[in-house]
């Protein structure tokens, strides 16, 4: 490992997360860890991909809300990576008060929003994009409802995956088709996914609300 500033400061980072919030210490490495960005990552380059509905859309910006965003990993990595239009603003939605706080100490420059997505209507909120990759932590009903809500052409994408052994993971799926089939009668234009890691497979959905 070359010794660098970035990682200088990476380490000033997890010490003031140490000292101001030691029992979240493990919870936030894991957010950061290898499977994490890479399935991350991997959603940037597909949506970068998804062919279809920016072509239609004429805004010159788009307002993105990520869902159940943890310590803004995701916010961050699309911020920083998504090419197919300008972002003009960024909200990372969770409901956990040490969210809110420890992503605003790493990621200063993003947009955390305590918020219960159960109380969370996204009509007229103008979300071009809205992402969701903790599907596997929610409850179906509220999954749809958080599509239902939204206006029609909002690009929807979802992940989940089949790691149903641990406890937190009250909602996962067995296979890409069962992800698939969950949204049919909602989503239109779908692109589906899966990433195979060591221990478990990672599914992922883009599509457009009808
Ligand atoms: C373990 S994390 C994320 C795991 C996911 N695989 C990922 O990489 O994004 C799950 C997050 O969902 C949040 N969450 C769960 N239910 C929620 C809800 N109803 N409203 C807002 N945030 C919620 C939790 O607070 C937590 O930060």
């Amino acid at each position: 490992m070359k010794f660098n500033q970035p990682i200088v400061d990476t380490f000033k980072d997890l010490k003031r997360v140490a000292k101001s919030y030691p029992g979240r210490l493990i919870d936030v490495l894991d957010c950061f860890n290898q499977n994490q960005y890479d399935s991350k990552t991997w959603l940037v380059d597909c949506l970068n991909q998804y062919p279809y509905h920016f072509k239609m859309k004429t805004n010159d910006s788009v307002k993105i809300a990520i869902l159940a965003g943890w310590y803004g990993l995701m916010a961050k990595l699309v911020s920083e990576n998504f090419t197919l239009k300008p972002i003009g603003e960024i909200h990372s939605y969770d409901f956990d008060p040490f969210v809110k706080n420890i992503g605003k100490l790493l990621f200063p420059e993003i947009t955390f929003v305590e918020q219960d997505i159960t109380e969370l209507d996204l009509d007229n909120k103008g979300y071009s994009i809205v992402i969701n990759t903790s599907c596997e932590h929610i409850d179906q009903s509220l999954l749809y409802k958080s599509i239902d809500t939204a206006p029609a052409n909002t690009l929807f994408v979802l992940q989940s995956n089949n790691m149903s052994y641990v406890q937190q993971h009250i909602n996962c799926v067995d296979s890409l088709q069962m992800f698939e089939k969950q949204y049919e009668s909602r989503l239109d234009k779908v692109r589906a996914y899966e990433l195979h890691k060591e221990k478990y497979t990672r599914y992922m959905l883009i599509g457009v609300k009808r």
